[in-house]
């Protein structure tokens, strides 16, 4: 078996349909189906049993697709580097075509992609970030008018409206979502539930047409934002205005299907994986009081006396960060990356043929020994000043992506989460009904089963304790006081 130091030396890219190298050794597998039904029903389980039986680069099959699957986080640095003419993203992952024109993002040809990207990234970045905060806090406030003092509620159903009330504030902003209040909430199920790696996306499938339908209803909803700001004009700070000032190609602007791709992309992109993310380490957390003890700790410390208004603020909340950091890595909610092999290459003594796809599996890489110290153990303090293990290795953390294609969301999401488990926290005790919810094996982003949570508002520390007798918490919220 090649060893790892082998690796990034002999990765390079080829076109040649020969090599002298050896193909990567295939897990055994069945006729016409290869190893696809072991692979849909717990492809952790049986992605792990496979490195124990060839090392960390081995090739299985998805039925007529062959795949190598590569776990060393030094091949990454390989895979990382490539564009979309060797390794492509928008062919690996055409089952997203139910949902979104060929034109959108890493659908497009490669010179649309980086165009479209260059516009992306900066709607993330720096003052901007800041912008979205208002539209978090006050998603935030109304939630829990509605929570009230105490009950019961299942994470991921709750989390996973609440994401996506904030994702379509926050990206079509705050006349969409009082129009529509929650009832673009079934529009959007069923749109996600269009992306179907198994099935093509024009069979005649109930959920396949259901997902276009959505598309087209929500297309409508979100051009009608475009024509009524285009009309109305005004003074905004939102995505929706950014995408309107924003050029491409020089200094064209955005033909409005790319607008609406990118705003129906984003909130997608957006809401099921920070809802996954926030479900998992809300429940890390109450599986674990020592550490919540501290995560608590330190939020009623720095939201006695910093605004919630300002980035910084939630940045201060070190302990929080190592929490998501430790739920990323034991739980990476896009647990497998795709690409399609537009070119061959030789990889740690292999050679990877054209037509073959790529697998990178943050879920198994973020847990080797190497990388980790008892990885399978829940422990944030890894992530603390003085053990930074996920320093360990450029790639030792995943869970966002790397290279080209690295997750644009990610500050987004991070700020997010932290507003919603910072405030949830510093609000409510929480105790965990269902101790040990399943962890769901299905195709697409990660998520835990039904769990569910007991809540009572706290009667020390939480806004409550902060209150005066005229104001109630709700009014607390400095954006949108009542
Ligand atoms: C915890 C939350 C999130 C996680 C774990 C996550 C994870 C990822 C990963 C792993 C990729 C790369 C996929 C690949 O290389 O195959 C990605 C790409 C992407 N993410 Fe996220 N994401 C999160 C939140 C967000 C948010 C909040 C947004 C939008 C605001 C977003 C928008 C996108 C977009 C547009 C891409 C495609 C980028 C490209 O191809 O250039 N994500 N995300």
């Amino acid at each position: 078996m090649p060893k790892a130091s082998d690796v990034v030396k002999s990765a390079k890219s080829s076109s040649k349909a020969t090599s002298k190298l050896p193909l990567p050794p295939f897990v055994k597998s069945k006729p016409v189906v290869g190893n696809l039904i072991e692979f849909y029903r717990d492809r952790l389980t049986f992605l792990n049993r496979a490195m124990a039986e060839h090392g960390e680069i081995f090739a299985i099959r998805l039925g007529p697709r062959k795949v190598v699957v590569l776990l060393n986080p030094d091949d990454l640095n390989f895979v990382f580097m490539q564009n979309d003419l060797t390794l492509s993203v928008g062919q690996a992952y055409q089952f997203v075509a139910t949902m979104f024109s060929p034109e959108y993002l890493y659908m497009a040809d490669y010179d649309e992609y980086i165009e479209q990207r260059k516009v992306l990234l900066p709607a993330f970045q720096g003052a901007k970030l800041g912008n979205y905060l208002g539209s978090m806090l006050r998603e935030l406030k109304d939630w829990m008018h509605v929570l009230g003092d105490k009950g019961e509620f299942d994470v991921v159903d709750e989390l996973s409206k609440l994401a996506l009330r904030i994702a379509a504030r926050a990206f079509i902003g705050e006349d969409f979502r009082k129009a529509l209040h929650d009832k673009f909430i079934p529009l959007f199920t069923d749109l996600s539930r269009g992306a179907d790696p198994i099935f093509p996306a024009n069979w005649p499938l109930p959920h396949l047409i259901r997902c276009r339908a959505a598309r087209a209803e929500l297309g409508r909803l979100v051009s009608s934002v475009f024509q009524k700001r285009r009309h109305e004009g005004g003074e905004y700070h939102d995505f929706i205005q950014y995408l309107l000032e924003a050029r491409y190609h020089g200094d064209q602007h955005l033909p409005e299907e790319i607008m609406i791709n990118m705003v129906l992309g984003i909130v997608w992109g957006g809401y099921e994986t920070t809802t996954g993310t926030m479900s998992w380490a809300l429940i890390h957390l109450l599986q674990n009081p020592s550490f919540l003890q501290k995560v608590v700790a330190e939020i009623d410390t720095v939201l006695a006396t910093e605004p919630m208004t300002e980035l910084d603020t939630w940045r201060g909340l070190e302990h929080l960060q190592y929490a998501f950091w430790e739920t990323e890595r034991l739980e990476p909610v896009s647990d497998i990356l795709l690409r399609y092999n537009v070119k061959g290459y030789e990889i740690g003594g292999y050679h990877v043929p054209a037509g073959w796809y790529t697998v990178i599996s943050p879920s198994i890489t973020q847990r080797l020994p190497r990388l980790y110290s008892h990885p399978n153990a829940y422990d944030p303090l890894r992530h603390a000043p003085g053990r930074e293990e996920q320093a360990s290795h450029r790639f030792s953390q995943l869970a966002f992506g790397g290279g080209l294609h690295k997750c644009p969301g990610m500050n987004f999401a991070h700020t997010e989460m932290k507003v919603v488990m910072g405030m949830l926290l510093h609000e409510y005790d929480l105790v965990l009904i269902d101790r040990q919810p399943d962890k769901l094996h299905s195709i697409g982003i990660q998520r835990p089963g039904a769990c569910r949570v007991r809540y009572q508002r706290r009667t020390t520390g939480g806004l409550n304790a902060q209150k005066t007798s005229s104001q109630t918490p709700a009014s607390l919220c400095p954006v949108h006081p009542s």
